[in-house]
């Protein structure tokens, strides 16, 4: 792709809010649609995981898996909490198939504000593909498609992923049962991980819930009611989805798992459902 494809794929947007966010013209999505690049950031992926908290008194290093890089603001709040723990060593691993979005950001970093004094860090970053943020954290970028990045055995297994791909009917392979089977393999059953994302569909958590993820309701960002939360240990949600959710679900017109292309909206088939029954925390529900 050449450099200037890739920046006229953006344009700046300003959000209700006031605040100013990207928009990509490719498929018409705005990054961090309702309360802007940075109030999101926080309060869905960081506060939402209590990354601080859980960094804290850890015997190894905190790794956290930054899954559609964009234009960094997930990464940058992360980073900017972690600073306050200097007691753990910290791995910021990534990933995104473009820096189109960084770049563009970059050029527009003034107006964004959220960029502002992170400039050389990140120019570093992607000239070198890996950067020392303090002597504690250190940040690394993966370039290329998250499918074939997440099975790279030299990246050690997440405790906490921000996973902000665009949306399920525009990034259809980045939300696919066989995609987050993969990436549920890809934990490890003794590092406990949490995985936050916008998004509140059914068919999404559904999906989650048959690739092996517990799934929780996640908190509320802005006018949007509810976002979604899963992880690869029951105990560390606060509202896993329940009975009431599950008879929901099996009577939605979306509730299908997700395959590797856009698909139509679709109920759950009964197959998929009874195996949807068998998932671990609807059995604890029940008793
Ligand atoms: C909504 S943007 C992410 C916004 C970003 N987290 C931020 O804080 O600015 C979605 C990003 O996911 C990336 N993406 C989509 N599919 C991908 C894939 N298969 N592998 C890696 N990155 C992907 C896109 O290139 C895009 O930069």
């Amino acid at each position: 792709m050449k450099r200037s494809e890739g920046l006229s794929e953006f344009e700046l947007v300003i959000l209700k809010s006031g605040i100013k966010s990207l928009r990509a013209l490719g498929n018409m999505e705005t990054f961090h649609p309702v309360t802007g690049p940075w109030i999101e950031a926080n309060e869905l992926h960081v506060e939402q995981q209590r990354l601080v908290e859980r960094s804290k008194n850890m015997d190894g290093c905190f790794v956290v898996w930054d899954v559609g890089m964009g234009a960094a603001a997930n990464a940058l709040a992360a980073l900017e909490a972690l600073k306050t723990n200097p007691s753990t060593e910290i791995q910021l691993h990534s990933f995104d198939k473009t820096t189109a979005p960084i770049e563009f950001a970059l050029n527009n970093a003034e107006e964004l504000g959220y960029l502002r004094g992170h400039e050389v860090l990140i120019r570093q970053l992607l000239a070198t593909k890996e950067v020392r943020v303090t002597s504690q954290i250190h940040w690394t970028l993966h370039l290329g498609d998250f499918q074939t990045g997440l099975s790279d055995p030299q990246i050690p297994s997440p405790h906490s992923i921000l996973y902000d791909p665009y949306s399920s009917s525009g990034n259809p392979e980045m939300w696919s049962l066989d995609h987050f089977r993969a990436l549920y393999q890809r934990l490890d059953p003794h590092t406990p991980c949490l995985l936050t994302n916008y998004t509140r569909s059914t068919a999404v958590r559904v999906t989650l819930l048959l690739a092996g993820f517990s799934v929780g309701i996640g908190r509320s960002i802005g006018q949007k009611a509810e976002t979604t939360i899963a992880t690869n240990q029951l105990e560390l949600l606060e509202q896993p989805l329940d009975l009431r959710w599950l008879e929901r679900a099996r009577v939605s017109r979306n509730a299908a798992p997700l395959g590797p292309v856009a698909q139509e909206v679709t109920p759950i088939s009964n197959a998929d459902f009874e195996r949807l029954k068998q998932c671990a925390q609807f059995d604890l529900a029940r008793v």
